[in-house]
C-alpha cells in the first residue's frame, strides 16, 4: 500500500493515497472536518440514551476517537460498528500523532488494538465492533440510529454512492435515524432522495460550502 502522511490546515494529520489521488480527510483540516460533519451534525443531534452507530470507512479511526471524546461526559451507551475493506497497516497507524494529551494517545491505541470481527468495550460508554468487510456485501439485522457515511469521494468510488447503496443504508436505519456525510454532490443527494430519505444541505466544514444530512422518515 502506497500511503503518505500529510499535515492538514488545522495542524492535524491525515493520509494521502497517491494511487487513488485521494486523502482520508479534508486537506483544510482533518479533525475540523470530522468534528463538523460527524460529531456536530450527527452525534450531537441524537437525544436517545442508547445509540447504535454504523460507520462506513474506519480508516484512521478518527471518527471513533472523536465519538469516544464526545460521549465521555454523559451516560449514553453506544454500540459503534465500523466497516473497513482495507485496514491500514499498523506501521502507518503508529506514525499518526494527532494527540497532545497522553490519555488521548492511549485511547487511540486502544481503538486500534481492538480486534476485528468482535464487539469489545473500549470505554465505559462505547462498545466497538470493527468489521473488516466490503460495504457492497455487508448485511446486518441491527437497526442503527446514526450512519457516518465516510467512504472515499463519489468520483473515486462511485459504486458506494448509488441509490442502491443508500436504499441499503435506509433499511439499516431505525425510524428518525440519520445519515451524515461530507459530500454535497448533486447526484449523491438525488440518490439519497431516490432511496426515500429526506435530505437537507447543511453548511460544510472549512473548504466546503455544504454537507448532507439524510433522515429516515416513515
Ligand atoms: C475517507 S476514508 C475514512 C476515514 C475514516 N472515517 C477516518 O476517520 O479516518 C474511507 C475509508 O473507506 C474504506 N473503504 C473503501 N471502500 C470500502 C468498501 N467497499 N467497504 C468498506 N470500506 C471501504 C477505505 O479503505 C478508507 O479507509
Amino acid at each position: 500500500m502506497n500511503i503518505k502522511i500529510i499535515k492538514t490546515k488545522d495542524g492535524s494529520q491525515s493520509l494521502y493515497l497517491p494511487d487513488l489521488n485521494e486523502t482520508y480527510h479534508s486537506v483544510f483540516g482533518a479533525i475540523t472536518e470530522s468534528e463538523h460533519v460527524y460529531i456536530e451534525a450527527g452525534y450531537k443531534s441524537l437525544t436517545k440514551q442508547k445509540i447504535n452507530i454504523l460507520e462506513i470507512g474506519f480508516g484512521t479511526g478518527l471518527n471513533v476517537f472523536l465519538t469516544c471524546l464526545a460521549a465521555k461526559n454523559n451516560d449514553k451507551k453506544i454500540y459503534y460498528e465500523t466497516l473497513e475493506k482495507h485496514p491500514l497497516p499498523q506501521d502507518i497507524i503508529l506514525k499518526l500523532n494527532n494527540f497532545e494529551k497522553e490519555i488521548h494517545q492511549i485511547l487511540f491505541e486502544r481503538i486500534h488494538q481492538a480486534p476485528w470481527q468482535k464487539a469489545v468495550n473500549i470505554t465505559p460508554q462505547i462498545t466497538l465492533h470493527k468489521n473488516q468487510t466490503d460495504l457492497l456485501y455487508y448485511k446486518t439485522n441491527k437497526l442503527f440510529d446514526l450512519i457516518y457515511f465516510d467512504a472515499f469521494a463519489p468520483d473515486k468510488q462511485p459504486e458506494l454512492w448509488t441509490a442502491e447503496i443508500f436504499e441499503k443504508m435506509y433499511r439499516f436505519l431505525d425510524t428518525d435515524g440519520i445519515l451524515v456525510t461530507y459530500s454535497a454532490k448533486g447526484q449523491v443527494r438525488r440518490n439519497m432522495l431516490a432511496a426515500g430519505f429526506k435530505v437537507v444541505r447543511l453548511p460544510g466544514p472549512p473548504g466546503k460550502r455544504e454537507m448532507l444530512r439524510a433522515v429516515k422518515k416513515t
